[in-house]
């Protein structure tokens, strides 16, 4: 008898992240270097590479990339952890370039000409280390390691590499994080309706995490009912991910956040709290997670007890 017909009550997220968080933080170490020996004549490349990984290591949940290696653990029934597998080593780099991207999106938020941010990950923001120069030079090049991260000499299929690539950069550009970020500017001090404000927080933060579910899903052939069941999952937790943002913005301190509290009403941006009031955003958080768990249910897929947990973690973290 297949084990993997029977649900795992035994299923501990906390040990499945510790894994995984292992191996991804040990990843993007390797990853975000010199990939070429700096030029001596010059230490400014050097100086460049040492603020790309002041904004990666050491800080984040990584929820993108264990969102990542979920998916893929979900379609293909395989822990993406075996050390040798090709397959998990190309999970491993799809997660990566997605923090990547991600980091990159937080480097040029947190600068004076977005947000005005000087606390990130519990340490001063990039540019308040490196310069608005050297923070905007640092997301520049982080956007584009994911990219290069994407496309090894060899061990991953072009057409792989192509599919990867595509939902990535679809979800980081104009029809994604970048235009909802271009919303979220242009939308200071206004007072947008509740599906205005839906659609800019399904492109500024949606559009990476549903993105990271499909790059885990790319990884094997999926049924047309389970690659819908996953767009629906993604699509509610990346909603709620940012709904959720929106709360504890209001709720939490700086200390346990890491990054400065209060900052959406003081810079009178729309948020979930905002338009909806605290009590209506809670309670929809809980809605999208219940849609998540649904699709879930629906996918027809067995491995997805840790697609299961990382959506309650969206929904119920305190940071
Ligand atoms: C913060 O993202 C920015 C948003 C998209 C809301 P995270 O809360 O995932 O930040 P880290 O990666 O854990 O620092
Ligand atoms: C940022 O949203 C979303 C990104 C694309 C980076 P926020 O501006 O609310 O993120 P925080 O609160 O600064 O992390
Ligand atoms: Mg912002
Ligand atoms: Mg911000
Ligand atoms: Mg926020």
């Amino acid at each position: 008898m297949d084990a993997r017909v029977k649900p795992d009550l035994t299923f501990d997220l906390g040990a499945w992240s510790a894994g995984h968080l292992d191996q991804v933080e040990r990843a993007l170490d390797r990853w975000v270097r010199a990939s070429a020996p700096v030029n001596v004549e010059h230490e400014a490349p050097a100086a460049l590479i040492e603020a790309m990984r002041y904004a990666v290591l050491d800080g984040g949940k990584r929820l993108r990339p264990l969102l990542v290696m979920a998916a893929c653990e979900a379609v293909t029934g395989e822990r993406a952890e075996a050390p040798d597998s090709l397959r998990c080593e190309a999970a491993l780099r799809a997660a990566c370039a997605v923090e990547l991207i991600h980091a990159y999106s937080l480097v040029h938020d947190d600068m004076p000409c977005m947000d005005n941010d000087v606390l990130r990950r519990g340490k001063p923001t990039v540019h308040v280390q490196f310069g608005e120069a050297g923070a905007l030079l640092a997301g520049d090049a982080l956007q584009a390691l994911a990219f290069e991260l994407l496309t090894p000499d060899d061990d991953m299929p072009a057409e792989q590499q192509a599919r990867l690539c595509r939902l990535l950069a679809r979800a980081a550009g104009s029809a994604g994080m970048a235009g909802g970020q271009a919303i979220d500017l242009a939308s200071v001090g206004v007072a947008l309706t509740e599906s205005q404000l839906r659609q800019m927080h399904r492109l500024k933060t949606g559009a990476l995490l549903q993105a990271s579910v499909m790059m885990g899903a790319a990884f094997a052939d999926i049924s047309t009912q389970a690659q819908r069941a996953l767009q629906s999952y993604g699509a509610a937790i990346g909603l709620a991910f940012q709904v959720v943002d929106d709360i504890l913005d209001v709720t939490a301190d700086s200390a346990t956040l890491g990054k400065t509290a209060g900052k959406d009403a003081s810079q009178d941006k729309p948020t979930y709290v905002s338009v909806l009031g605290l009590d209506r955003s809670v309670a929809y958080a809980q809605e999208l997670l219940a849609q998540a768990l649904l699709a879930l249910q629906q996918s027809g897929l067995r491995d997805t007890q840790a697609l299961e947990g990382l959506a309650n973690m969206v929904v119920n973290r305190v940071s």
